[in-house]
């Protein structure tokens, strides 16, 4: 007997995937930042691009979940992905044709705001979703 993609522990399994993500993008903002007082051009873009790289991936890990969980904000929550994916690049962008050192530390400010506002809005709707999907299974499996 096989618990459905959608029973609470799967649902429990993937909520603590999406919270790891979430402070492995919180690592990667803090490495970013120890990268600022290098000025080492490759050393902060490199920072700034894993990220991004990391965040696209997550994105993508978070629209399964919700599907999974049949989020009824879904489509709106994907459409913050994507513009926040978009606003990033530019950025990225920005940084390759336009900015020096002593901007840099306004780019570590702009991806802060970027992560903090969705985690505390979007994000934290869609914990709260699937925390009531769960119910009372979520303590047994919480990975911490
Ligand atoms: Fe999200
Ligand atoms: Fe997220």
């Amino acid at each position: 007997m096989f618990a459905g993609p959608d029973a609470p522990e799967n649902l429990a399994a993937a909520l603590s995937l999406v919270q790891q993500d979430h402070r492995r993008l919180g690592e990667l903002w803090q490495a970013m930042v120890l990268t600022l007082e290098t000025e080492d051009v490759s050393l902060f873009r490199d920072s700034v691009a894993a990220l991004l790289s990391y965040a696209r991936a997550h994105f993508r890990n978070e629209e399964w979940v919700m599907r999974l969980a049949d989020y009824p904000a879904y489509a709106d929550h994907k459409a913050e992905h994507d513009r926040l994916l978009s606003d990033a690049e530019d950025m990225l962008h920005n940084l390759d044709v336009a900015f020096v050192p002593p901007d840099w530390p306004a780019v570590a400010a702009f991806f802060r705001h970027w992560l903090n506002k969705h985690a505390r809005t979007a994000d934290a709707d869609l914990r709260a979703h699937l925390r009531d999907r769960i119910g009372g299974e979520e303590s047994s499996l919480r990975v911490s």
